[in-house]
């Protein structure tokens, strides 16, 4: 098979393929502990399941492109409510995922030459993204020193360098860091972000109920209101909700832009699943003591691996403040591929951080059960042994 031009070819993702290497060695009958995958490993609350339940008698009709309209209305209430943020019905955008919104958005804006900055560590795939729109990313390394957050010096240095610059991203807590930005850091950042008009913000909040502070969340739609006709804020189930597999994503932000993602949304797949859609609305509307629940589990297992991670010499970790992931620095000059591969043939697969534009380091999930957990981070510390 001749594939497109290499605008159009993606790389698979390395997560998929740790995760897919340790599967098979389990299959070959090796004890593997997987601590790759960012999915939740609780189930989606069961006010949702009952409601999927009781619509699966219903016909699963088409929906529109941009959601049911009880839907939309379930987001906007959502989000106004927890972020005091207010939305016109046609400033909501709906999608198979968060994923999915941000490639819309994505395709809608970008065109050959066109860069977006994107702050490091990163989710893996919005390079991906980003080159599959003809765009080119424009990495910008953060350090643990500052947290692995952007700071306001850095983004105007940045954007002086980058004149063809459409995006910025922002991602907090962010995958792989777990790192989040103060109202203070936001608002530096916005300041900067005024001298640029034509630059957009895309603000991915996937992870934005999975937090470990007891400070309210800070999001730039909120924090510089200003600047909300250039930010698209995007959310989704699949994190806070369990509900990675139903496929549900949305997108607040700009008529145009928002106008602009449905009508690609309405020739690719034309809408997320109908009955997804009603299991969200279950989910936006129903009672959340379940979050509260589920940070404080998620809490003492990040604490529990952060404690046996730091008896090691070799490491060098960070506590993150929300998501489920640790980002340990291998300390001296290691290829974090063929640490991981090491790794994998004692028993624990994570991911290079290399994946994330975070070379030296390994990212580990734990969205999995602590005793499993804490096993793994043993392995890996015995494993590490003492290398400088
Ligand atoms: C930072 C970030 N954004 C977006 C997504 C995609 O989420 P969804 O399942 O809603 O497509 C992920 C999933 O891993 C993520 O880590």
């Amino acid at each position: 098979m001749t594939t497109a031009s290499p605008t159009r070819t993606a790389t698979p993702s390395p997560i998929l393929l740790m995760a897919r290497h340790a599967a098979a060695l389990r299959a070959q009958g090796q004890d593997v502990i997987d601590l790759t995958l960012g999915e939740p490993d609780f189930d989606a609350p069961a006010h949702v399941l009952l409601a999927t339940h009781a619509a699966l008698g219903q016909r699963q009709s088409y929906s529109p492109a941009n959601g049911l309209p009880r839907l939309r209305e379930a987001i906007r209430w959502r989000v106004r409510h927890d972020r005091g943020l207010h939305y016109r019905e046609d400033q909501v955008a709906v999608g198979c995922g968060a994923k999915q919104v941000i490639f819309n958005a994505f395709m809608a804006t970008l065109q050959p030459g066109d860069e977006v900055l994107l702050p490091a560590p990163y989710w893996a795939s919005y390079p991906d993204m980003i080159r599959l729109c003809g765009a080119q990313p424009v990495v910008l390394p953060t350090t643990a020193a500052e947290g692995f957050r952007l700071t306001a010096e850095h983004l105007a240095a940045a954007l002086e360098l980058s004149p063809n610059a459409r995006w910025l991203v922002l991602n907090a807590p962010g995958n792989p860091s777990g790192s989040t930005y103060s109202v203070a850091q936001l608002r530096e950042l916005a300041e900067v972000l005024r001298g640029y008009p034509q630059l957009m913000i895309l603000s991915d909040d996937i992870y934005a109920e999975i937090r470990f502070t007891d400070q309210p969340y800070a999001t730039l739609a909120a924090v510089a209101e200003d600047l909300n006709e250039r930010t698209l804020l995007v959310d989704g189930v699949s994190k806070a909700y369990a509900m990675t597999g139903w496929r549900v994503g949305w997108g607040c932000g700009p008529a145009p832009l928002v106008a602009a993602i449905n009508a690609i949304q309405s020739q690719n797949c034309t809408q997320t699943s109908t009955l997804s859609q009603l299991a969200t609305i279950a989910a936006l509307e129903g009672e959340r003591d379940f979050l509260s629940e589920r940070n404080a589990i998620y809490r003492q297992r990040r604490d529990a691996a952060l404690a046996v991670l730091r008896t090691s010499q070799t490491l060098d970790v960070l506590s993150p403040e929300g998501a489920f992931y640790l980002l340990p620095r291998i300390k001296g000059t290691h290829d974090d591929q063929d640490v991981a591969m090491d790794l994998l043939k004692v028993g624990v697969a994570t991911v290079p951080g290399s994946a994330f534009g975070a070379p030296g380091h390994l990212r580990l999930s734990f969205a999995t059960d602590q005793a499993t957990l804490v096993k793994g981070c043993q392995r890996l510390v015995s494993a590490l042994g003492d290398r400088p």
